[in-house]
């Protein structure tokens, strides 16, 4: 037998935008890199582009013609750029400048590039790169969000030195990590969740004692995190509603960040139901102070007490929705009898399935490794301690098996009426 090494990009039309950032000097290691995965790579360079890296390097490593201009009739009439734009099945552009994303959120296209990107209905992938003091202005924050919410992918940016002798986020992500996004998107396309809507909640939550105190968890959001992005990387589109965590997005992933068990509440009803499979990974507090002094509390006695109420169960909410109920997944942290709590909180909250994980002295809370139970109505699976990563892949394997189970109404599914 012969094994046949296939590249994991192999057939794919991938078309490579390079602007004006000086991290083009990167590019021609991405197209190299791509071709090794067996993409068949087009280079589109901005005429800033030109001047960082000659277009004679990018057709050397292509193997194609460079494209620059909209004008160019002898390019036009090999390929024209409609045909160009309905040829890609990926658009990347690395390095994306400033200047480019704030050209694709507002809609304006003045050149090649930029009007390809208007036609093609290929999905989008921008590796940014630039000042970090650009990254961090208003104006960058506010394009990136509307490209976001249109569903392009960013890969990046890092954070480290800069070319421009300073340190921050802005630098383009390396080729290495391009391309295992691209190949993630790939793959997505026909993964386990394709087209699914998944809602995750991840991280802990803050309920404040006065202006400056709150009282919040040990957890880290790692968990969550990985659950969101194994999703994406399973093809569903993603929505995460972090607490305050210091974990960078996945690629693909829509973020909104709230602070206190009420704001996350708030944030997850408001689209539960739009949603096909929920995840509460979040370590929502379970009691918050009944009152939030005006001001800051004095050390003006000897002891304190702090009158503590329930906070809304967001979980628990999710699963009593009357109408297009998602599938809905908890977690249960416990430090001791873990099947047993879990198996317990899969009852009394009426859930899908329940992701049960040993916390305490050195497990759990922000550590990368864990090991899990996962566990449904009549059926279990045991997952031995490995990666967050990809504890979360084989969570999310286990919930896409179990989603089509309910929703193709299969014998062993869940009992769960609505999971289409
Ligand atoms: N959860 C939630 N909202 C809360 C509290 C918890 O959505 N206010 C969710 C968590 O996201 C997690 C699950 O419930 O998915 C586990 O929560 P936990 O606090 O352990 O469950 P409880 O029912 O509060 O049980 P116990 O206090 O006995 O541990």
């Amino acid at each position: 037998m012969y094994a046949i090494s296939m590249g994991r990009l192999t057939g794919k039309h991938i078309l490579l935008g390079i602007s004006g950032g000086i991290a083009a000097y990167k590019s021609p290691d991405l197209v190299r890199r791509l071709r090794d995965q067996g993409a068949e790579v087009r280079v589109v360079m901005t005429q800033g582009a030109g001047r960082m890296v000659s277009p004679t390097v990018f057709q050397a490593v292509s193997g194609h013609p460079v494209r620059r201009d909209l004008w160019d009739e002898q390019a036009e009439a090999a390929m024209g750029h409609i045909e160009l734009a309905r040829w890609a099945n990926c658009v990347v552009i690395a390095p994306a400048t400033a200047h480019v994303m704030a050209l694709l959120a507002s809609g304006l296209a003045p050149d090649l590039l930029t009007t390809l990107c208007l036609a093609t209905t290929a999905p989008l992938v921008l590796a940014p790169a630039m000042n970090h003091a650009m990254w961090t202005h208003p104006a960058t924050r506010d394009n990136r969000s509307v490209l976001a919410a249109r569903g392009v992918r960013f890969v990046g940016p890092a954070e480290g030195a800069q070319a421009c002798g300073e340190t921050g986020p802005g630098r383009m992500s390396e080729p290495a990590d391009i391309v295992a996004a691209l190949v993630g998107l790939a793959e997505a396309a026909d993964g386990a969740l394709a087209g699914q809507r998944v809602l995750v909640t991840a991280g802990p939550t803050r309920e404040p004692i006065d202006p400056v105190r709150f009282v919040s968890n040990r957890s880290s959001g790692k968990m969550g995190f990985a659950v969101a992005q194994a999703a994406s990387e399973a093809g569903a589109r993603v929505t995460l509603i972090a607490g305050p965590v210091h974990i960078a997005t996945p690629p693909g992933v829509e973020r909104l960040d709230v602070e206190s068990a009420a704001e996350m509440y708030e944030a997850t009803l408001a689209r539960a139901a739009r949603a096909d499979i929920y995840i509460g990974a979040a370590a929502v507090s379970d009691y918050r102070p009944g009152r939030i002094a005006d001001q800051k509390i004095k050390k003006k006695t000897e002891t304190l007490d702090l009158h503590m109420v329930k906070c809304a169960d967001v979980l628990a909410a999710v699963s009593a929705l009357p109408r297009e109920r998602p599938f809905t997944v908890g977690f249960a942290a416990e430090t001791e009898k873990l099947e047993e709590h879990a198996l317990d909180k899969l009852q009394r909250k009426g859930l899908d399935m329940i992701v049960a994980n040993r916390v305490g002295a050195n497990l759990g809370f922000d550590r990368d490794d864990n090991s899990a139970v996962l566990l449904w109505p009549g059926g279990r699976e045991e997952v031995a301690q490995t990666s967050k990563v990809e504890l979360a892949r084989r969570i999310i394997a286990a919930i896409a098996a179990r989603y089509v189970a309910a929703a193709t109404g299969g014998a062993s599914a869940t009992g769960r009426s609505n999971a289409s």
